[in-house]
């Protein structure tokens, strides 16, 4: 048999949403199936790479899959799991909707309705992970996501800069393809060269695969 062209290689993967817990029964969460991420880890593993698949709360599945899976639930587990399956990695793919704020405490007891019609819940930003990521990477591949809703490439640019990143991947949520709980998506790839390329719509498998194909091709 032919050598695999990711053989050899460690390729981790981010994926889901994350849960910010507010007491014992409830957590600000958003619509992320996992479904782009899971399909890139699979795509990475027919390609022979060794796969770590970092998930957020998702119903997908990698059964059958020579993939290592890590369930995390708050974006503060994500940063961790990410943190440490990090130095050995060649290539780090960063698919998952991280909530950008947390509850500043979690309840130990479930909130109770008050008499009050208002009730005030204080957030604090969570970490973000990518761009720490960007800050130490030494010989990492590093690829990030953007969905956006306005101003798409102007501000999956600066994001590309800000946060290090070798690649972008951007899904307009003005696509009606595109987006969260879809099977399909339309992507385009912004380079740190700030290159474009725009892809067809196509089912998340097919676009897993165009993006393995961009990695192998700067690898
Ligand atoms: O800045 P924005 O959240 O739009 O950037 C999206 C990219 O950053 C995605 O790749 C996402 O996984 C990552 N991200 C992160 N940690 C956060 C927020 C976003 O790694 N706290």
């Amino acid at each position: 048999v032919a050598t695999l062209p990711l053989h050899g290689k460690n390729v981790v993967v981010s994926a889901g949403p994350t849960y910010e817990n507010l007491d014992p029964v409830r957590f600000i969460g958003n619509y992320s199936s996992g479904k782009m991420g899971f399909e890139i880890a699979k795509a990475a593993a027919n390609l022979g790479a060794n796969v770590t698949l970092v998930a957020g709360p998702s119903h997908e599945s990698v059964s059958g899959y020579p993939i290592e899976r890590i369930n995390v639930v708050s974006a503060k587990d994500m940063y961790d799991a990410m943190h440490a399956n990090f130095d050995k990695a060649d290539v780090v793919v960063m698919s998952a909707a991280v909530a950008d704020y947390r509850p500043k405490e979690m309840a130990n007891q479930k909130i109770k309705k008050e008499n009050d019609d208002n009730l005030v819940i204080e957030l604090v930003k969570n970490p973000d992970i990518l761009k720490s990521l960007g800050e130490i990477k030494t010989h990492q591949l590093l690829v990030g996501f953007a969905l956006e809703t306005n101003n798409e490439e102007e501000y999956a640019k600066k994001k590309l800069t800000k946060k290090n990143l070798d690649f972008i991947v951007l899904n307009s949520m003005q696509d009606k393809e595109a987006g969260f709980q879809k099977n399909t998506n339309k992507i385009t790839i912004i380079d740190k060269d700030l290159s474009m390329q725009q892809f067809d719509a196509k089912s998340k498998a097919d676009v897993a695969k165009d993006i393995l194909n961009v990695i192998l091709n700067k690898l």
